[in-house]
């Protein structure tokens, strides 16, 4: 037997003027994409913008259902009409903000185990690592790629 370590790399701005001008354009779009939430339910707004290598910005925001798991998060959303409408183009980054009652919430949105399978599964596909940024109002968290936030993903192909 013998231990390992897992470690994670990731950056953490105070602001988004600290980031660069594209991602400072992503996370614009993700805070408009929150517009399109439907959330009677939770009132819990997400909303998420995916940068494509086409340069096109798909948005997405959650979608909820009187039947709960007929809804959809925002990422999913977005990652899937781009894989509907866009299947050989590659997702670049990904970014996603959670606001509570129209509030956006201190720290930053994590993305649920199966946005996380999701994202994984289009990284492969592509072979392009997608960056994940997570908005929050006092912080927000760059990731380089989809297994900084799923290590030992399920990977069919490896099974
Ligand atoms: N939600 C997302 O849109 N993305 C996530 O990664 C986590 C949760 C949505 C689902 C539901 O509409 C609301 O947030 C409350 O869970």
């Amino acid at each position: 037997m013998s231990e390992k370590r897992l470690t994670i790399d990731y950056e953490e701005f105070s602001s988004v003027k600290e980031m660069s001008a594209e991602d400072q354009e992503l996370v614009a779009q993700c805070l408009e994409a929150q517009k399109g939430s439907y959330s009677p339910y939770s009132h819990f707004q997400v909303g998420a913008a995916l940068r494509l290598a086409n340069g096109v910005i798909v948005k997405g925001a959650n979608q909820e259902n009187a039947a709960y798991p007929a809804g959809i998060c925002a990422e999913r959303s977005a990652m899937f009409w781009a894989g509907a409408n866009y299947p050989d183009v590659p997702m670049l980054a990904l970014a996603i903000a959670g606001a509570d009652n129209g509030v956006l919430c201190e720290s930053p949105s994590s993305p649920c185990g199966s946005c996380r399978q999701v994202m994984s599964e289009y990284q492969k596909k592509h072979g392009v690592p997608m960056q994940i940024i997570l908005v929050g109002s006092k912080r927000i968290r760059k990731f380089k790629k989809v297994d900084d936030l799923l290590p030992f993903i399920f990977d069919s192909l490896n099974v």
